[in-house]
């Protein structure tokens, strides 16, 4: 039985997840959109992308990650002899709940001609109906792989998808999915920032809407976005994404302004996801030392969602970012 969670009381975490992480031989991942807290005590912090290398490549036995279900499921696929726990087992996607596998399924069955190009956010079960999954940061790199007239289903994203169309001339089939984060995004409110900043680039992720999309100096991966707002000569930058990744930006040049593009409201917290949040240092800790939740697949499922993935990692093999940024001690590999 786990103890509860009041027991933490006076206990200090940072110091209790150190001597866990040791013990169990665990390398601890972080997406960006996590606390700050947790980012600085991660042995990686990364995109998608990044984050799926690392889980394929470490050799802890414990693979502890902080960020959304689907991301530690597909350390899970890629490394079946791992233990791999997730601090909360609600912690999901609106992308991936846009895109039940069923209905995925049927809408495959109905256009035979099309192959699948499936955005990591989805369900390992999605990922098995898939032939090849993107992140941000590597689909551009696939997609010029693919011929020109191979027609293409995009899902969960339709946003992402449109970015893509849009940027390498197909007709994607477009599943319609959105990230509830991303589409919070006022246009208007951009505006007025960007009246308010004048000169101050944007950068924003290809899961905005166009509407956001229009009016960005850059658009890609959390990591792109990272790496283009340390290498920007502007002061001031504004970050279309989840606000947590500024976290990195300030520890990285605490001399430079960066500026959350604001919600509906001008200024409300719509744009932090609350799946995301759902991770604390508390649950980190209790699952390092309960090893629970854990990531649990059944073998045939996890083979089928494998080989899309497989198809990624193989592809992109070229993409190699500088994702040094942000980037702490990686223990285990
Ligand atoms: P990245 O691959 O850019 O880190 O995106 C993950 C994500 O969930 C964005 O909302
Ligand atoms: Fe999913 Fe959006 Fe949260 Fe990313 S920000 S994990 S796409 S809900």
């Amino acid at each position: 039985m786990n103890a509860p969670v009041k027991s933490l009381t006076g206990l200090d975490l940072r110091t209790e997840i150190d001597r866990l992480r040791k013990e169990r031989n665990a390398v601890i991942l972080a997406h960006y959109y996590q606390e700050p807290e947790i980012q600085d005590l991660a042995d990686f912090v990364g995109d998608s992308l990044d984050l799926s290398r690392k889980a394929a490549a470490t050799d802890a036995d414990v693979i502890a990650f902080c960020g959304v279900r689907f991301m530690a499921e597909v350390a899970k696929i890629l490394s079946p002899e791992k233990t791999v726990i997730l601090p909360d087992m609600a912690a999901g996607c609106s992308l991936e709940d846009s895109c039940p596998p069923e209905q995925f399924a049927k809408f495959r069955a109905a256009h035979p001609d099309h192959i699948a190009i499936t955005y990591i956010n989805c369900s390992a079960a999605v990922k098995a109906h898939s032939d090849i999954i993107v992140t941000s940061s590597s689909a551009e790199q696939i997609l010029a792989q693919l011929p020109m007239d191979q027609k293409i289903i995009f899902a969960p994203d339709k946003n992402l998808g449109a970015y893509f169309n849009r940027k390498t001339g197909r007709d994607m089939l477009l599943w319609p999915g959105a990230c509830i984060v991303h589409e919070a995004f006022s246009e208007t409110e951009l505006l007025k920032l960007k009246a308010q900043y004048p000169g101050a680039p944007v950068a924003a992720h290809p899961e905005c809407p166009a509407f956001i999309l229009d009016h960005a100096d850059q658009v890609g991966s959390t990591r792109a976005i990272l790496e283009f707002a340390l290498a920007s000569p502007a002061e001031t930058i504004i970050v279309a994404t989840e606000p947590h990744i500024i976290h990195q930006m300030e520890k990285a040049a605490p001399h430079k302004h960066f500026i959350g593009a604001p919600g509906a409201d001008g200024n409300c917290n719509c744009n932090m996801c609350p799946y995301m949040a759902l991770n604390t240092m508390e649950k980190l800790y209790i699952a390092l030392r309960d090893l629970e939740p854990r990531i649990e697949l059944d073998e045939g499922l996890r083979a089928a969602a494998k080989r899309p993935l497989d198809r990624m990692l193989e592809m992109a093999a070229g993409t190699v970012g500088k994702g040094d940024v942000g980037k702490t001690k990686v223990t285990g590999d």
